[in-house]
């Protein structure tokens, strides 16, 4: 069998996922083309609603298989074909969460006919109750006023009090600007803020994440950061060379992949 492990294929998921052995993922993240037209250096985000639904539900197909009963996946979509998505997803996995990432767009002109759309949805499934979910390793921790003020003898000593609170299900992460370290030449690149949550609460230590359209990689780089494994694919030559640099430079300790 090929060797997969914290391997980039630079080639087509869908034909390529066989190379996975079924039930081996711990945790899928699937950032596909949303169906925009947008320019990733080739044509994959071309297709009209018919086909991409279609393409859509082709890949879900083969890529679930390869989850473990206690895995979960996390896919990026837009309004635009959420409410599909989310329907082909439901007929073989649970829904746990929408989540809206707003991506922090400042408000500037826009369209004059409906509102301007500045959140990326996000569906967290799950294939089973025994999921794997790690909420300690993701609380969020109050600051010392907010703390003081639920110093009533009725909260000391809350977990969620001494540790901090469930992230919600609306993330306010800033998209990236040119200005930011982790900034790679991608038109869609995600924060690593953002993969680094899903993986910590969602892949165990040492477990291993299935990301099939890798763009910029950002999903090998935030599981090298936090011990995970991972395998990926990315149609895009000049992506997969990208990746390449972004993990080398998490090998040497480049404070380009710095958050700051
Ligand atoms: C939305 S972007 C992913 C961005 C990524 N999450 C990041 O943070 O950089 C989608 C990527 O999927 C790639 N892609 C599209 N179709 C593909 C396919 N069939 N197999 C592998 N990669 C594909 C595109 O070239 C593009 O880079």
């Amino acid at each position: 069998m090929t060797q997969w492990r914290n391997r980039i294929f630079c080639e087509d998921a869908l034909s390529g996922m066989a190379q996975i052995p079924d039930g081996a993922i711990d945790l899928i993240i699937a950032d596909p083309p949303y169906g925009l037209g947008k320019d990733y250096g080739n044509d994959s985000d071309k297709l009209d609603a018919e086909a991409y639904l279609q393409w859509t539900q082709a890949w879900i197909n083969a890529a679930l298989p390869k989850l473990k009963v206690t895995g979960s996946l996390y896919i990026f979509l837009t309004w635009r074909y959420s409410p599909e998505i989310f329907v082909m997803l439901k007929q073989q996995m649970t829904m746990a969460n929408e989540i809206i990432w707003d991506r922090r767009v400042p408000s500037m002109g826009g369209g004059t006919r409906k509102y301007s759309s500045v959140h990326d949805t996000i569906g967290f499934f799950v294939n089973a109750k025994d999921y794997y979910f790690d909420l300690d390793a993701v609380r969020i921790a109050y600051d010392a006023v907010t703390k003081k003020a639920r110093s009533r003898s009725i909260f000391i000593g809350a977990k969620w009090l001494e540790l901090g609170y469930n992230p919600k299900d609306v993330w306010s992460v800033s998209r990236l600007h040119r200005e930011h370290r982790e900034r790679a030449d991608h038109p869609t690149q995600k924060p690593l803020e953002i993969i680094e949550r899903m993986l910590k609460a969602s892949c165990p230590p040492g477990g291993i994440v299935f990301d099939p359209f890798m763009g910029s990689g950002t999903t090998a780089v935030a599981a090298r950061r936090c011990g995970r494994d991972f395998v990926g694919f990315e149609l895009n030559p000049v992506y997969c060379e990208m990746i390449e640099q972004r993990l080398a430079a998490i090998e040497a300790g480049s404070p380009e992949t710095s958050l700051e």
